[in-house]
């Protein structure tokens, strides 16, 4: 189906009137919690919970796309959520599993590039498979990039980064004065996608729990007390439209947003009004 000629006209109108109203984020990654709370208070099985939560996934890939966002991160299996009673996780690959096979020609039919992050070497071979396939059958697609992090947590790729840079510094390769921001942000899984502009996390807990630790050092959060079962596109809506209207100052002061409007924060440029401060 192709999600651009299934759209209905009001949906529509409410994007149109979302793109007026400023820039959009290019990037969006989310926290997908409360899969079992909706569940266990409407008397059904955390399954089911998951279940209607693969519904929520469907919805917002669907509206972020028809949108226009250009990339959308999603907490799929954290690195902890191996700690879960085996049969849950169970269950959790197996929706996986379904998933990828039952979605990959829709995704692909509407020009999006799928990619995960995290230790995809911990997964069952079957959706090691599945995702390589994926990969490879959406790798030139340039509408949205839909990352699923999977086995994921952010200290571990911030480790592995570490280990990687430090064997380029064995082999001669870097030398650990060149370490900075930029180049240690190319060593992590997600280095050929933007940091995320907006966060958003369902079920109104306030933490980040291991997600892109580094990534969102200047990220928004947004956070509702709605269950991921129960957020739809247009609770999206409300929470693109609530980022659109803060303002993202990286350190700097309001006026200086307000004259300057582009913000460099890259360290050299840090380095160099430091050292104009040393040397008076
Ligand atoms: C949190 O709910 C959700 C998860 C641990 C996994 C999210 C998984 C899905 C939405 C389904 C599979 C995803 C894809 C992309 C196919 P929870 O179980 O922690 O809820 P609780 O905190 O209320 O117990």
């Amino acid at each position: 189906m192709n999600w651009i000629i299934e759209q209905d006209n009001e949906d529509k109108k409410i994007q149109e009137e979302i793109i007026k109203q400023g820039v959009l984020p290019k990037h969006i990654a989310v926290i997908m919690d409360g899969n079992g709370r909706w569940a266990i208070e409407r008397g059904l099985s955390r399954t089911e919970g998951h279940q209607e939560g693969i519904e929520s996934v469907r919805d917002i890939v669907k509206a972020s796309s028809q949108l226009g966002i250009k990339y959308l991160t999603l907490y799929a299996f954290s690195l902890e959520n191996w700690k879960r009673p085996i049969a849950e996780v169970g269950i959790l690959m197996k929706l996986l599993e379904h998933y990828l096979r039952q979605e990959l020609d829709e995704l692909h039919k509407n020009n999006v590039r799928l990619l995960t992050i995290g230790k995809s070497s911990s997964l069952p071979k079957v959706i090691q498979k599945l995702l390589h396939e994926s990969f490879e059958t959406t790798k030139d697609n340039d509408g949205l990039t839909l990352t699923l992090a999977l086995s994921y947590s952010g200290r571990w790729d911030i480790v592995r980064a570490v280990q990687m840079i430090a064997l380029d510094v064995r082999r001669g390769r870097v030398s650990p004065e060149d370490i900075t921001e930029e180049l240690f942000s190319t060593y992590l899984q997600t280095e050929k996608m933007p940091y995320p502009d907006l966060l958003i996390r369902t079920s109104g807990e306030m933490r980040l729990s291991n997600f892109l630790l580094w990534e969102m050092a200047y990220g928004e959060i947004y956070i509702t007390d709605k269950f991921w079962p129960e957020f739809r596109r247009n609770d999206l809506y409300d929470s693109i439209l609530n980022y659109m209207h803060r303002e993202r100052r990286y350190g700097r002061t309001s006026a200086q947003i307000a004259s300057q409007g582009e913000v460099n924060q890259n360290d050299s440029y840090i380095q160099r009004v430091i050292n104009a401060f040393k040397s008076k």
